[in-house]
């Protein structure tokens, strides 16, 4: 059941608690294919956060348990996904830097993703060199446990696409290891932040978390953008842009309803709160089982570590196969037997 070709693997960088971002963007997705019965990897990336959180290692730590708790509360199945901590799989790390030789700095810097979060963080050319080059480490990340179906968000493509290039010159240069990689993107793969502005993300604080409570819930939702010229219930309003019907087009099961809403709100006579509201609640149902859910398993942390541990000791004989053969290939297995 578990061919090579069926292996999924993500991860989340461990940087503070998920969102309903993540919720969408992957881990519905997630969910999904760990029900469909492939070998299924999930990694909690605290080198990888630890790229931009060099100084910041009591967050990192706090937040591996928040991001498994997380994952936990939502569904995700320690007796069918393997949940591991990257830095306690050293194999990942030496294959990273096998995997930095086939790539260059250049190529490093124009990729989009790192492009754009190296501009978002204000790093300039003071860039920490493991922050440039993680998506190689990424590349290692997935290429240890030989995965090839990768659920992420749409911003980490270039980063898959970079993987794709590891794996191209790897097999060019040590004979056919890995295969390429494909990414898995949900149906709603980016979620504006709640002041309709950016992605939805913590460190611009437009976010609503997986552990909010429904008092949380409801005053994100007022504070929500809707249309600036929809003054009065009377005037008529713009559902395009509009922040609350952004968020019921991907939340709102009642397609029906919803249309038949925005049809009323761009007449007019249909107020914001009434959206509000309608929004608030359907947040709420989805959230009020993984939060409940979240709350028992917070109550004890130390299942939670026995979980991770397990699973890493699991992920790591997975990758010292892998780190076998690919020592092998690259000539540098000295005292194999
Ligand atoms: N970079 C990913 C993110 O920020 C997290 C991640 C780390 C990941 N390693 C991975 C995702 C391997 C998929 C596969 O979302």
């Amino acid at each position: 059941m578990t061919g090579k070709e069926n292996i999924v693997l993500t991860g989340d960088r461990p940087t503070g608690r998920l969102h309903l971002g993540h919720y969408v963007g992957s881990i519905q997705n997630r969910l999904k294919l760990q029900e469909e019965g492939s070998a299924f990897f999930y990694m909690i990336a605290d080198v990888q956060a630890l790229t931009d959180n060099a100084h910041n290692p009591e967050k990192v730590r706090a937040s591996v348990l928040e991001v498994a708790l997380d994952n936990l509360a939502c569904g995700t199945d320690p007796t069918k996904t393997t949940m591991f901590i990257q830095s306690e799989v050293p194999e990942i790390a030496e294959l990273t830097i096998f995997f930095l030789n086939l790539v260059t700095v250049s190529r490093l810097k124009q990729n989009p993703t790192v492009k754009t979060e190296i501009k978002q963080k204000g790093f300039g050319e003071s860039v920490p060199a493991g922050f440039l080059m993680y998506p190689v480490s990424q590349a290692a990340d997935i290429l240890t446990f030989h995965a090839t179906q990768i659920p992420v968000g749409e911003d980490q493509l270039p980063v898959l696409e970079q993987t794709n290039e590891i794996v191209d010159s790897f097999n060019r240069i040590y004979g056919k290891t890995f295969e390429r990689v494909k990414p898995l993107l949900s149906a709603h793969t980016r979620l504006i932040g709640t002041d309709g502005k950016a992605k939805m993300s913590k460190s611009i604080g437009n976010t609503i978390y997986l552990a909010d409570t429904q008092k949380e819930i409801e005053q994100k939702v007022m504070m929500m953008y809707t249309d600036p010229n929809h003054i009065h219930v009377s005037d008529p309003g713009e559902v395009k842009g509009n922040v609350v019907f952004s968020y019921l087009d991907v939340f709102d099961p009642n397609h029906e309803e919803l249309a038949e809403l925005k049809k009323h709100y761009k007449k007019g006579g249909l107020g914001d709160v009434i959206i509000k509201k309608r929004l608030a609640k359907i947040l709420n149902e989805l959230i009020v089982p993984i939060r409940e859910r979240r709350e028992v398993l917070a109550r004890d942390p130390k299942k939670i570590m026995d979980i991770l541990e397990a699973g890493t000791k699991e992920a790591r004989k997975t990758a010292q196969k892998t780190l076998e053969e690919v020592k092998t290939k690259m000539k540098i297995n000295y005292f194999a037997q």
